[in-house]
This record gives structure tokens, sequence and C-alpha cells, in this order.
């Protein structure tokens, strides 16, 4: 289900403008091929999120056909590291990365962003570090992920996860029926109450798409 209200969802969706043809372009392309990319009220939210944040370098896990790397880029001019685990998905989202022009802002890296995220972070300097991290990847796997985008954020860095709710189903069985996804939600709670127990990261919940998370990170790297 959707945790928004269709005719709102709808309205709001008129709203949206886009950003430049090329990445309208882009997303038909993934809304064609039916690859999940960011909703369009998530884009709307986190793009103004960034351009209130003015980040300088960004690390985004889970690239997909790259559709919000480049929209990150090209909204708020920041410096994109994006992480793609499936090797046609990733080889896909390079292309689209130089077709439209952003390889000079967006990084595609291929691996599971676990061993990736490791790998960057052996060595890291003061200035690689990131100011945003966005987490839009396997749903069962979003704890590690948080736990190792930490030792990669500048202090008062934000950590946004994509999803957390599931289409409802975090906040209540009822949209799981058949305990199809027993599993990922139990693990989708816990991952929230662990980050919203925290006492270096101050975190909201937004029902926006399908849920989001925002998180000002205090003392990173320092926990
Ligand atoms: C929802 S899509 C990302 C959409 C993209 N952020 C966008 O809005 O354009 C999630 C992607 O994460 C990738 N993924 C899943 N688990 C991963 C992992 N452990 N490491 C890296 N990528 C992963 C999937 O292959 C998929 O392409």
């Amino acid at each position: 289900m959707n945790i928004t209200n269709k005719i709102i969802t709808s309205y709001i969706n008129t709203l949206y403008t886009g950003s430049s043809p090329k990445l309208n372009e882009l997303r038909a392309f993934a809304e064609e091929k039916r690859v999940p990319i960011i909703l369009k009220d998530t884009e709307g939210l986190l793009l103004n999120l960034l351009r209130i944040k003015r980040p300088e370098r960004l690390l985004e896990i889970g690239a997909a056909v790259g559709y919000s790397a480049c929209c990150f880029a090209e909204g708020c001019g920041c410096s994109v590291t994006t992480i793609e685990a499936d090797k046609e998905t990733y080889e896909t989202a390079l292309s689209n990365v130089q077709n439209l022009g952003f390889d000079d802002k967006v990084k595609v890296l291929h691996g599971d962003a676990r061993e990736v995220m490791e790998n960057l972070a052996s060595g890291i300097s003061e200035e690689e570090l990131y100011d945003v991290v966005f987490i839009d990847a396997a749903k069962s796997h979003y704890k590690a992920f948080w736990d190792l985008a930490l030792p990669l954020c500048k202090d008062d860095a934000l950590i946004i996860c994509d999803n957390v709710l599931m289409k409802g189903m975090t906040a209540s069985d009822e949209y799981d029926p058949n305990k199809k996804y027993k599993t990922s939600i139990r693990k989708m709670r816990e991952f929230i109450k662990y980050i919203t127990g925290l006492d270096y990261a101050d975190t909201c919940i937004l029902p926006v798409g399908d849920g989001v998370s925002i998180s000002v990170i205090r003392k990173a790297g320092k926990v």
C-alpha cells in the first residue's frame, strides 16, 4: 500500500517540475524498465534538504541506474560517490553518468557496499569525509550500512535512509497479511529503534514517498 493518501500524492506529483530534460528522460527510462528509483516527492524533499545543507561530498548506497546520484549532483552541485552491487546495473549507471555528462561529478563504484565502504574508510583523509550519506539499497542491511557510514562522515553529517516505512509494514503487521516480509519488517523495526535511540544522532522519520529517515550525526566517527 501507499503510505500516503493517493489523492494527496497525485496532487503533489502534479506540482513536480522535474529536473533537466536529460534527467526527466532517465526517470522515464527507469520507470519504464520498472527500476525502483526515488519517488518524486522524496526527490523534492531530498533536493531541498541538500540545498539547505550545501554538501560538498555525498555518498550514496544503491545507485541503480544512476538517477538519484545525477539528480543530487545537478540539484546541488555536490560530488557524488555511488555504490552498486549488481554488475549489469552498475554498467548501466556508469554509461548513463557518462552519456549525461555527469562524469566530472558522479563516481560509480561496483561492489557490495559493505565491502566498498570498508575500503573507503581505510586511510580516508579529513577532506575525503562525506557531508551526506544516502542509504537506498537492501533494507535488511541498513544497520550495517549505517555503522559503516559513520567513520566516513564529517561532524554534523546527515544520514538519510529511504523506504524505512516499507509500504506501511514497518508501522503495522496488517500490511503484511501473509507474513511474507516478516524478517525484513523485524529488521527494519530494529534499525529504526537503533537509530532513534542513539545519543550521537538526532533522527526524525517522515511519511514522504515510502518513508524517509533523516539523521543529524553529532559526533561522526567518534562513537
Ligand atoms: C532502490 S535502488 C536505488 C535507487 C537509486 N538510489 C535511485 O533513486 O535512482 C537499490 C539498488 O541498490 C542495489 N543494492 C542492493 N544491495 C546492495 C549492496 N549491498 N551494495 C550495493 N548496492 C546494493 C540494488 O542492486 C539496487 O540497484
